[in-house]
């Protein structure tokens, strides 16, 4: 299976011509690797202007759906408007979303199955906060994550091969995102076996949290990690491309 790499530029960059020099350098760095999927997830308004642009070999994300197709949700948009403009894939549950935007675990439950059902594919966001991990309970908030998060779609379970092929599952500790502080390849590791286990499949995992060229290479050695989510790093288009280049050369 290829590995995932996914840029989420967040509310970045701030203007349409720093978009496309950005997206242009992605889509050349991108282009003929044969063992990495890319995957760009750009803010809303941009998802249109550089569609155009979208070739074989880098795919469209959006970094968050809402869970009805249409009507009196102001400021939101649906998940068959994403699938309409080419979109494949969405990021859902990113603790950004969680903190500043009050989106709880059936929220994004309501979201996954939407997106889902519009046949996009998701990468689904869960991670502890630096307090949470100090008390110990890391996988307490996984579980709790993950079962609510996905409570909409793995009922009935004659869903689950369905909900298996369109979900990815992205480990982020939400105290290592855009901290420079990134978690151990061998932490993640474990929690994604866990991860593995809670589901009862061997979901594609990714780990995100300060991701640079200089770790990317300790986390695909990691038998249970398949790609990651990058942030920050993902808007400097030579580290990206970096990025990239390593990945491609791993495992
Ligand atoms: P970061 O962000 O790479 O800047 O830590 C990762 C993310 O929030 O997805």
């Amino acid at each position: 299976m290829k590995k995932l790499i996914v840029a989420n530029w967040k509310m970045n960059p701030s203007s349409v011509s720093e978009a496309k020099r950005l997206f242009d350098a992605t889509h050349a760095a991108s282009r003929g690797l044969k063992s990495v999927e890319t995957v760009i997830c750009l803010p809303f308004p941009y998802l249109t202007g550089l569609e155009a642009a979208r070739n074989r070999g880098l795919s469209l994300g959006g970094q968050d759906v809402f869970w009805e197709n249409k009507g009196t949700y102001t400021g939101e948009v649906s998940p068959t408007m994403l699938k309409g403009l080419g979109v494949e894939w969405v990021i859902i549950g990113h603790s950004e979303r969680r903190q500043f935007f009050g989106e709880t675990d059936e929220m994004t439950s309501m979201k996954i199955r939407a997106a889902i059902k519009a046949g996009l594919k998701v990468i689904f966001c869960v991670g502890e906060t630096l307090q949470e991990r100090r008390l110990g309970k890391t996988t307490q908030v996984l579980r709790r994550q993950l079962k609510e998060g996905l409570k909409k779609v793995l009922k009935p379970t004659a869903q689950k091969g369905k909900v298996s092929n369109r979900l990815v599952i992205a480990y982020e500790p939400i105290w290592a995102i855009g901290s420079g502080v990134s978690e151990t390849p061998e932490s993640v590791d474990v929690a994604a076996a866990f991860i593995q286990k809670t589901l009862g499949w061997q979901a594609r995992i990714l780990y995100g949290g300060s991701v640079s060229s200089k770790n990317i290479a300790n986390y695909l050695a990691m038998s249970r990690i398949n790609g990651a989510l990058v942030g920050g790093a993902s808007l400097r288009a030579k580290e990206f491309s970096r990025i990239l280049e390593i990945a491609e050369r791993s495992k």
